[in-house]
């Protein structure tokens, strides 16, 4: 949500805080803006509304502003709407202090007053202008520079913010602070530079510094310096961070569209993250921790997250329960906080998240350590915020993921799922080393039978033709079938704008039954051998009711009787086809998206990293 830009050094400001815009282009494309400062200049600012393109056609491709420092932000609309007035840098009347701000500051009324009453003026609606006026007015009344004015600022503001400040005293330097929401700082040869996310900066640096909470500091051509809130210099206590993504990772390279390109990078990553944990035939979590004598000893599993992510949790549940025998429950992490159920002392909590940044997956993680319960985080970005309050991290080796539909990112958290179940059963000992076995060479096949999937995509994209003009797509399945098409029916709807929902098939005689007719989509995936004659029943009942069913299955069942269309995936054991029918309900919702002349990686009012509530 939102994401900010700065730099400090000799280089051009401009092309580095666009370029550091176009990556972080995913948190948010309601509008942009810079800020860049020339030493003898006045700082030139610059906003336009809708996506980055805009401002970069207005600053003619950047070359309207000049100077070596500034800061940028992409935003996604939290108070007011989306316009060039809301948009960021906000400023003091008298340019003193700019600023971009990342997050939400909830007293920001109360701040108001407090400024009006003190002379300030307000054009925009957002929070944001309340923060940067803040600053201000700390800086002139006391008059002991810009980390006081910040720190002071840090105190009053109630909320989380990533900020990036210009003071027009220093025309050199960038200054942060940070509370809540995600900033990390990096330096590079020719001067220092700060983000939200890593791929804004991979071209320079591959070194950054987590900026923690309640921290703040500056960046200038050649130096990082941190304060801690009592304006203490805390540079030495930071810890320098190598990051392990090459600097084309978050690059588009031939690829029309992100998502595109992170479809097909599907197999290499999930082989990525098999071969992070799989060594020979041994599962490996002792690296994160993670000891078969503390696996052995619990008899509950809690998994929180949102979106795709809970979609992932949804099938772990299924195989955890399934094959281990203990209980497992997964909970959206954002109903989580509004329930009280008790949770066993010897239970462990997983929380997924591409990002680690979801602020309600975090919120279900602070919980439950106040609770007492162990948490384990499974994400994608080292040392982000949930896997830096987790008492374990299992990282999945997706790269960086750009595209707002997640796709490579999901199908290695399955990778995990599968493996935390397998694990988990296998030191409970309730299958042998040979079962274990079978099961490993099971998922160490998914990269090809994925890659043959995805060899063979022509066949979605025909398919997408025919789903360009719907206004109603159901996603129907049966056991984890079900938890698949959630997944495959989110993906659809949030890129196509298509109306779809995911039903469990024995539920369709419940009400959705209603509503088939001429027209309607039932995407039915049936892969699980002991529920396929339940789910070809309700195949048949849509069938009857003139709704054109596309049967998803494995290579081994025949479904060409019971349904208009068929999309077969290789065969696998029944407890890992989700890794195989997701794709191509990632292509169709990519096909038909393109179809309908949408841009898959940006839908409308989505941004990839939600940390809002
Ligand atoms: C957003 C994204 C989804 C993602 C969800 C959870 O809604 O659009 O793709 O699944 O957030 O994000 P996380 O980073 O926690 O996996």
């Amino acid at each position: 949500m939102c994401g900010i830009v700065g730099y400090a050094g000799e280089d051009e400001a401009t092309p580095i805080l666009l370029h550091g815009l176009e990556r972080l282009e995913y948190r948010g494309y309601d509008s942009a803006g810079i800020a860049v400062r020339k030493k003898e200049l006045e700082p030139m600012i610059m906003k336009s509304e809708g996506k980055l393109i805009n401002l970069i056609k207005k600053t003619e491709n950047g070359k309207l502003l000049v100077g070596n420092s500034g800061i940028g932000h992409t935003r996604w609309a939290t108070h007011g709407l989306p316009t060039e007035t809301n948009a960021h840098p906000h400023y003091s009347d008298d340019y003193n202090v700019i600023g971009v701000h990342n997050g939400i500051i909830e007293n920001y009324q109360e701040l108001k007053e407090k400024l009006v009453n003190n002379g300030y003026k307000f054009y925009s609606e957002t929070d944001t202008e309340v923060l940067i006026k803040l600053i201000d007015y700390y800086y002139k009344k006391y008059k002991k520079g810009p980390i006081d004015a910040i720190n002071k600022t840090m105190v009053r503001a109630r909320g989380s913010y990533a900020l990036a400040i210009i003071f027009k005293d220093y025309p050199d330097e960038v200054w942060f602070a940070k509370k809540g929401s995600p900033l990390i700082i990096a330096k590079g040869e020719k001067g220092c530079f700060l983000a939200s996310d890593v791929p804004a900066i991979l071209n320079y640096s591959n070194k950054v510094y987590y900026v923690d909470d309640l921290e703040c500091g500056v960046i200038t051509k050649k130096h990082v310096i941190f304060y801690d809130l009592n304006g203490d210099d805390i540079t030495d206590e930071k810890e320098l961070v190598t990051i392990d993504w090459n600097s084309t990772a978050g690059d588009k390279g031939k690829y029309p569209y992100f998502m595109a390109k992170e479809m097909v990078e599907q197999p290499e990553v999930i082989k990525n993250t098999i071969d992070a944990y799989v060594k020979d035939y041994k599962i490996d979590f002792e690296q994160c921790g993670i000891t078969n004598e503390y696996l052995k000893s619990l008899d509950a599993i809690y998994i929180y997250a949102c979106g795709s992510a809970y979609h992932a949790g949804m099938i772990g549940q299924y195989l955890i329960e399934n094959l281990t025998g203990i209980n497992a429950r997964v909970e959206l992490a954002s109903e989580f906080k509004y329930r009280n159920y008790r949770l066993r002392e010897k239970a462990l909590a997983v929380f997924i998240s591409q990002s680690g940044e979801t602020k309600d997956t975090h919120e279900a993680l602070l919980k439950c350590k106040q609770l007492g319960i162990k948490t384990l985080a499974v994400c994608n970005v080292k040392g982000s915020t949930i896997t830096r309050d987790a008492d374990f991290n299992i990282y999945t080796y997706a790269g960086p993921e750009i595209a707002v539909a997640t796709t490579k990112a999901y199908s290695c958290q399955l990778i995990i799922m599968y493996l935390l179940a397998i694990k988990i059963s296998f030191v409970k000992q309730v299958f042998d080393y040979e079962t274990l076995k079978g099961y490993l060479d099971e998922i160490k096949s998914i990269p090809s039978k994925v890659q043959s999937i995805i060899d063979n995509r022509y066949q979605m994209q025909h398919l997408a033709a025919r789903f360009v003009a719907k206004h109603d797509v159901f996603f129907i399945g049966r056991g984890i079938d079900y938890c698949l098409c959630m997944e495959g029916s989110l993906k659809f709807k949030e890129i196509t704008y298509i109306h779809s929902e995911a039903y469990a098939a024995g539920e369709l005689k419940h009400g959705p039954i209603s509503l088939i007719q001429e027209g309607v989509a039932v995407v039915a995936v049936a892969t699980q051998p002991d529920l396929l004659e339940k789910s070809v029943s309700n195949m048949t009942e849509v069938k009857s009711r003139k709704g054109s069913v596309v049967a998803v299955t494995t290579e081994d069942n025949e479904l060409e009787k019971d349904s208009k269309y068929q999309i077969y995936v290789p065969s696998i054991t029944h407890l890992f086809t989700p890794s195989l029918t997701i794709i191509p309900l990632q292509l169709l919702a990519y096909y038909t998206s393109l179809g309908k002349g949408i841009d898959p990686d940006k839908p409308k009012n989505l941004a990839k990293s939600v940390t809002v509530e």
